[in-house]
């Protein structure tokens, strides 16, 4: 009896779902030079397809050459084939996929549809405004996207320059993303909420020669001066050479002589541009994100590894099927976006939504309205939006249509019990299963996540329980041995490499091996907690360093702490996350004031406030603030935030170890203050 008869599974998993015409031939037949390397695809990577997934799952870990050589294989267009699988070695930081084979990853997600159904919806750009959206076909996308790589040759960029993105999801946003990725260029998107400050110093960071944005933004009925804050970031980003302005709203732009009107100037490019042959590991974007030090680091991702991650994850995750309409809520500006709204879809010739507004704008039901008008199948959105909804009520959910959903997903922060079971019953009406997909920014995709499972598997509430194929989660013990057995729990790391993690740091290697690789050798470190629950399966407790996460947004609180230490009349200030109802986390800081202030402290608390959003962003501005006239430090000058996190949390005397304290007096000070700033709150 075949594995197939024998298990009723016949699963896509390795191959992306075929489509006919001239995409399926490959530029060149795939060759593999190494002798360890796969036969074709098409003898054993079909066989491969019918295993179930527990089989595949063993396989993918304990050989995990064949297993990504031949989903690599299946699912990718090569220019040139790869002849060497992996070359890996975690305690160097060295990460390198599918060595010798060249690609280019617009062609993967554009070319490749269009030659096998170019009127199909690529992008559906749900703008801000009800029923207005634009539907965008691969054909279409297509030519957006040369025209804009047009565009950029003609302004001199060239293979592996950097471009800022700095702008909400759009079509012209994806196309110009994509666009980086035809000609080789490196975009780094930065979320449109970040501050001039924050942006410049992504600038500066990466170099980029040009930035990609729009006259203004629009969200939630609210005009957001997009430009303006470019124009201020640039004036200290010498090596910027071209600002291209888009068009979002009727309002022109003050143009000044670095920037130039992407639409017009779009409009007398060919809609053809050969896509450049890239290798592998040729860089296809930085993305910033929060350590647990000051700078936000730039995390890089190449070619082939990425997309074959993103894309095989949003397929199996989430269970896309062909002609299947793609919902995640994320902005481009973060990881999600890139490969869930973006790579992912796109890749697999799905039709992704791309969604410009607010949960709540016009009204609390604008998810479920939207989920009805556009049918969508997969809704992939963050807890803090379900638990800010849920507070609304069920009646802005059933008033509208949901039967078209198939899978409920969440990401980017423990999604609570009440808002799973919220999620699951209100929305999905308990028919589709809800997934609590895990991952990072460095992880590319999703690793642990409740499905691909054998199907009618159970689903734990609030659990992400399954590593993907190729993660080997390893829960530390107190010695930094890989614990064993279940019903433990300790500092997660992945014990071998996958095609998605990220390269390095841009400009910083050593920090990369130092944040990832040093603290456990051999291991991937993720800076999270797990636990193994007594079946095995994972859920994951929160950071275990100093980066929060508000409303699913990554902060490092040394990020906020700089900005605040700038202020002339604090000599030093400490930021810590505390619980918060709909936003999961909110920052809380602890700052010590100059004796000899003449200002009232209220008022500098208020350019505090300021100080953090010109730095940051005003998401990043502490909810609250406590005096206090020293903070606790060790006797070697190390702040004791432990200590801060369980005042904060009110855990009354039980304040742990405090035996290491420089001082203990400093506590009964911090208690008192703190308790007179709970009665102000209480009043
Ligand atoms: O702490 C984990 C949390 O978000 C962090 C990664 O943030 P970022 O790189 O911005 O990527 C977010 C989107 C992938 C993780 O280290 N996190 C993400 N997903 C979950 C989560 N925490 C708990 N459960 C999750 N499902």
């Amino acid at each position: 009896m075949t594995l197939s008869r024998r298990t009723g599974l016949s699963w896509a998993l390795l191959g992306r779902r075929r489509t006919s015409g001239p995409s399926q031939v490959r530029t060149r037949p795939t060759r593999y030079l190494s002798s360890s390397a796969p036969p074709p695809p098409g003898s054993w990577s079909s066989h491969l397809s019918r295993l179930p997934r527990q089989d595949l799952y063993r396989l993918s870990v304990t050989d995990p050459d064949r297993f990504w050589a031949s989903a690599a294989a299946d699912r990718l267009r090569w220019i040139e084939p790869f002849q060497r699988v992996q070359d890996c070695d975690l305690d160097r930081g060295r990460i390198r996929w599918f060595l010798g084979g060249k690609l280019n990853v617009s062609v993967n997600c554009l070319d490749i549809h269009v030659d096998a159904h170019p009127d199909r919806v690529a992008l559906i750009w749900e703008r801000d405004e009800p029923g207005t959206e634009v539907k965008v076909s691969y054909r279409e996308l297509l030519d957006m996207t040369c025209r804009l790589a047009n565009t950029l040759k003609t302004h001199g960029i060239q293979k592996g320059d950097r471009v800022a993105i700095y702008m909400p999801v759009s079509p012209l946003a994806v196309a110009a993303m994509l666009a980086c990725a035809r000609i080789g260029a490196v975009h780094t998107v930065v979320f449109a909420g970040f501050s001039s400050e924050a942006l410049a110093g992504r600038i500066q960071d990466a170099q980029c020669r040009a930035v990609v944005t729009c006259n203004q933004a629009v969200r939630g009925g609210r005009l957001i001066q997009l430009k303006a804050t470019v124009d201020a970031a640039v004036k200290s980003c010498p090596s910027v050479q071209h600002v291209f302005v888009s068009q979002r709203t009727e309002q022109p732009p003050v143009m000044g002589k670095l920037d130039v009107p992407l639409e017009e100037v779009m409009s007398s490019q060919p809609t053809v541009c050969p896509p450049e042959p890239l290798d592998s590991e040729d860089l296809l974007f930085l993305l910033y994100t929060s350590g647990s030090t000051g700078k936000p680091k730039g995390i890089v991702h190449t070619q082939a590894g990425y997309l074959l991650y993103a894309s095989i994850t949003h397929q199996l995750v989430f269970d896309h099927r062909d002609g299947d309409v793609f919902g995640c809520m994320a902005d481009i500006g973060w990881i999600t976006g890139h490969s869930y709204v973006v790579y992912g879809p796109l890749c697999n010739g799905a039709t992704t939504v791309l969604f410009e507004s607010t949960p709540v704008y016009p009204h609390p039901g604008r998810y479920w309205e939207t989920v009805e008008r556009l049918r969508i199948n997969q809704f992939y959105a963050a807890p803090t939006a379900l638990r800010l909804l849920l507070t609304h009520g069920d009646g802005w959910v059933r008033k509208y249509d949901r039967s078209s959903l198939r899978t409920l997903a969440s990401v980017g922060e423990p999604i609570n019990q009440e808002a799973w079971h919220w999620f699951h019953s209100v929305v999905g009406e308990r028919r589709c299963p809800l997934v609590d997909t895990w991952w990072q920014t460095e992880t590319g995709g999703v690793c642990i996540a409740p499905r691909p499972a054998e199907p009618g598997a159970p689903i734990i509430p609030a659990m992400a329980m399954r590593p993907f194929f190729g993660i080997q989660p390893v829960l530390m013990g107190q010695k930094g041995e890989a614990l064993t057995g279940n019903s433990v729990g300790g500092p997660l790391c992945l014990r071998q490499p996958w095609p998605g993690m990220a390269r390095s740091i841009y400009g910083d290697h050593q920090r990369f091996i130092d944040s990832y690789f040093r603290p456990y050798p051999g291991h991937y470190f993720t800076g999270d907690g797990a636990f193994r629950s007594e079946d095995g399966f994972y859920q994951i407790t929160g950071r275990m360093d100093d980066v929060i996460n508000v409303s699913g947004h990554r902060l490092g609180t040394a990020e906020i702490e700089d900005a605040l230490d700038e202020h002339p009349a604090v000599p030093e200030s400490a930021v810590i996350g505390t619980p918060h109802e709909i936003k999961g986390e909110v920052p809380f800081a602890f700052v010590v004031l100059k004796e000899d202030l003449s200002d009232d402290p209220s008022t500098v608390l208020q350019q505090l406030r300021q100080l953090v959003s010109t730095k940051i962003a005003k998401y990043a501005v502490p909810e609250h603030f406590l005096v206090v006239k020293r903070l606790p430090k060790t006797r070697s000058g190390k702040i004791m935030r432990r200590i801060l996190r369980k005042v904060a949390m009110e855990t009354g005397e039980d304040l742990g170890d405090v035996s290491t304290l420089d001082d203990p007096s400093v506590l009964q000070e911090i208690l008192e203050v703190y308790q007179q700033h709970r009665k102000q709150r209480q009043e």
